[in-house]
């Protein structure tokens, strides 16, 4: 099976949130998530509009199918009043009767080579503690930064793609983009998600 990781495009726009919502669509997640519903889609979706990077924006096909996506944001690290820019990763997803094939694998490894090549400095994101470390993750409290409310835990992770980069920041905090709050979003994710179902089953 070949596995081709490209840039998305507009028009993978439709296909990549049918994945992404299909990847989350089970029960402990939507359960844990609390809405009633998958939300990640909508988090694609949103985040192309902002705090995105589209260059970092990357689909697998295999036999010219989209199977699987992976998307970063612009995140920072606050400390003493200093902002240390950095990229949060995710949502990654791979079409369910497409997982633990190297999907995911491909496109982590294309992923960090290309925020590499762009000059990004480090990625922090929130993810499974069990996949995460064969790529280099560690945990953030490694780098000596927490979350925004000073925690750190084992599913809270990171990497540094310069070395040293994140002792810039020793200590500080990390912040996601802003369509993270949960209280801001919860009737937009529903509202997105009802839409999104009509969409799927009248086309
Ligand atoms: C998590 C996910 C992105 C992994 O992608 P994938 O294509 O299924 O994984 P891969 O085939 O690339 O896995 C690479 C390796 O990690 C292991 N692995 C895969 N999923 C794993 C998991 N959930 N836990 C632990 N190890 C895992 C595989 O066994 C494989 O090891 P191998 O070298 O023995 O083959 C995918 O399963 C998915 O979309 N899940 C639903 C959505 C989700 O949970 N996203 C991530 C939230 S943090």
């Amino acid at each position: 099976m070949e596995i081709i990781v490209r840039n998305e495009n507009k028009k993978d726009y439709g296909r990549v949130e049918e994945i992404t919502r299909k990847a989350f669509a089970y029960h402990e997640r939507i359960e844990r998530g609390g809405i009633g519903c998958p939300y990640e889609h909508w988090m694609v979706n949103e985040l192309r509009k902002r705090d995105g990077i589209l260059e970092l924006s990357l689909v697998a096909t295999v036999n010219d199918e989209i199977v699987g996506h992976i998307i970063c944001s612009k995140a920072e690290v606050r400390k003493d009043g200093n902002i240390l820019p950095v990229l949060n990763l995710g949502p990654i997803s791979v079409l369910p009767e497409y997982q633990r094939l190297g999907i995911g694998k491909a496109l982590i490894n294309e992923l960090i080579l290309k925020a590499k090549d762009l000059g990004y400095g480090a990625i922090l994101f929130f993810g499974r503690p069990e996949y995460y470390p064969q790529f280099g993750f560690v945990e953030a409290s490694e780098f000596f930064i927490s979350d925004s409310e000073g925690y750190n835990y084992d599913s809270f992770m990171g990497m540094e793609l310069i070395p040293g980069y994140l002792s810039l920041a020793k200590g500080g905090r990390f912040y996601e983009s802003d369509i993270y709050n949960d209280d801001l979003n919860r009737e937009s994710v529903k509202k997105f998600d009802a839409e999104f179902n009509r969409a799927l089953i009248f086309n």
